[in-house]
């Protein structure tokens, strides 16, 4: 027998938005779930949550109702961590506080087999962090799914310090084997995704600040000539400005206040003045019932020059996760496309551009303000240098 044999049941540990999601994802593959909860309001929600999202599927034909019954029947809503008794695989989406997910590793571990896997869905906390909490911490790592989690594909995989080689396999296996496309990131703030994309947020930002154009105008270059689905702005509303400005915040101060990730002050005040987005009805646009949004300046070359720039500063923060290994380039393309939808990979947009023009747009960038927001990443001036590209292209 395997030492981690996973294709028992599975455990979720934290019944929320992120765990009932990933319990429909893994009773879709088949498994015996067990979802537990410390909050009994929390267990029923999410039971009456995950029958309405499967009815919806058989409404639609998308689903037969057997298998939305079986899939329902396969989830055993536990109200007792002791459920966790013949698990194979745990994987915790709690609250995100490290002390609350510490103190509950410790109690699962007195719980589950010797051999369970512990994965934490944590998307800002330190691995090495959670795992020191462990008697056996080589047996803990991250599984980073994205919202929501059975209609995103990606899923980053985080090993500590102390995981073991075999533990990190055994999850990519499973974890593929539910049709989810696994990376492999570094336990550094932010893994890939969370840390590459801030350009995309924080750019245009700076954009807006600067009075280059104004939100409908950015959006609007972004998804009209650069493919993106959702503007930046579009997307901040979307998932609150208040976890988008704390995720940034969080990466902020994890990187020991390197200015390339510092926040804004226009994100900060609308998150004082309770402009979340869509969830309180303003954010960056006004989404009140019969609100006029002013409509884009549609103006070609303007529009080029705010893609050229957010794009150059998203291809630096790629080409400076692979120097520092966080990720090889093909996960790091495949996480941006995956995980937050992007229309390519930025290793290979850079690839296709040419490395030495994007290096020239962040010289002119670093030359024109004087910050180190604008500093190329070492890997991109060494590959100009030698002429390389960053995929092969075969
Ligand atoms: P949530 O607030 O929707 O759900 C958390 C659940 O954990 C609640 O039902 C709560 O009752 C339960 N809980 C809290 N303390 C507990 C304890 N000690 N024992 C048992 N249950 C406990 O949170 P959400 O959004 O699902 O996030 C969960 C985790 O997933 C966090 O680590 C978050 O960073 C991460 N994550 C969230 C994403 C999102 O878009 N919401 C995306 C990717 C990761």
């Amino acid at each position: 027998m395997p030492k981690f044999d996973i294709t028992t049941s599975i455990g979720v540990l934290g019944a929320g938005t992120m765990g009932q999601g990933i319990a429909q994802v893994a009773a879709t593959a088949g498994h015996a779930v067990v979802l537990y909860d410390s909050s009994r309001t929390a267990l029923e929600n999410a039971r009456s949550g995950l029958s309405a999202i499967l009815q919806r599927q058989v409404d639609k034909k998308r689903m037969s109702q057997s298998s939305a019954d079986g899939i329902l029947g396969r989830i055993n809503f536990a109200h007792d961590p002791y459920k966790f008794a013949t698990c194979g695989l745990i994987i915790e989406a709690i609250v995100e506080d490290l002390a609350v997910k510490r103190n509950v590793y410790s109690q699962v571990e007195s719980i589950v087999p010797p051999d369970c896997i512990l994965a934490s869905n944590t998307s800002s906390l330190p691995i090495a962090a959670i795992g020191a909490s462990c008697d056996k911490p080589e047996r803990m790592l991250g599984a980073h799914f994205f919202n929501p989690a059975p209609l995103m594909p990606l899923v980053e995989i985080i090993p500590g310090v102390a995981t073991a080689a075999d533990v990190v396999q055994a999850t990519c296996r499973l974890i593929d084997r539910w049709g989810k496309t696994t990376v492999l990131a570094k336990d550094t703030p932010g893994f890939i995704v969370n840390r590459v994309a801030r350009p995309f947020y924080g750019e245009a930002l700076r954009l807006l600040e600067e009075g280059m154009a104004d939100v409908a105008t950015i959006d609007w270059a972004m998804k009209e000539i650069g493919g993106f689905r959702m503007g930046p702005f579009e997307l901040m509303d979307f998932i609150g400005n208040d976890i988008n400005y704390a995720v940034t915040e969080t990466v902020f101060a994890a990187f020991f206040y390197d200015p390339r990730y510092r926040p804004s002050f226009t994100q900060k005040r609308l998150v004082e003045a309770g402009y979340l987005g869509r969830k309180t009805g303003r954010g960056h646009y006004d989404y009140r019932p019969g609100a006029e949004n002013p409509a884009p300046r549609q103006d070609r070359p303007l529009g080029e020059q705010i893609f050229k720039r957010i794009l150059a500063m998203l291809i630096n923060e790629a080409a400076d996760a692979v120097f520092w290994q966080i990720g090889s380039p093909e996960d790091i393309d495949q996480a941006m496309i995956k995980g937050v939808n992007y229309p390519k990979g930025l290793l290979q947009w850079a690839d296709e551009i040419g490395l030495k023009t994007v290096l020239g747009q962040l010289e002119g960038l670093q030359k024109e303000y004087g910050e180190d927001r604008y500093r190329p990443s070492p890997l991109l001036r060494r590959k100009v240098r030698k002429g390389e590209t960053f995929l092969s292209h075969g």
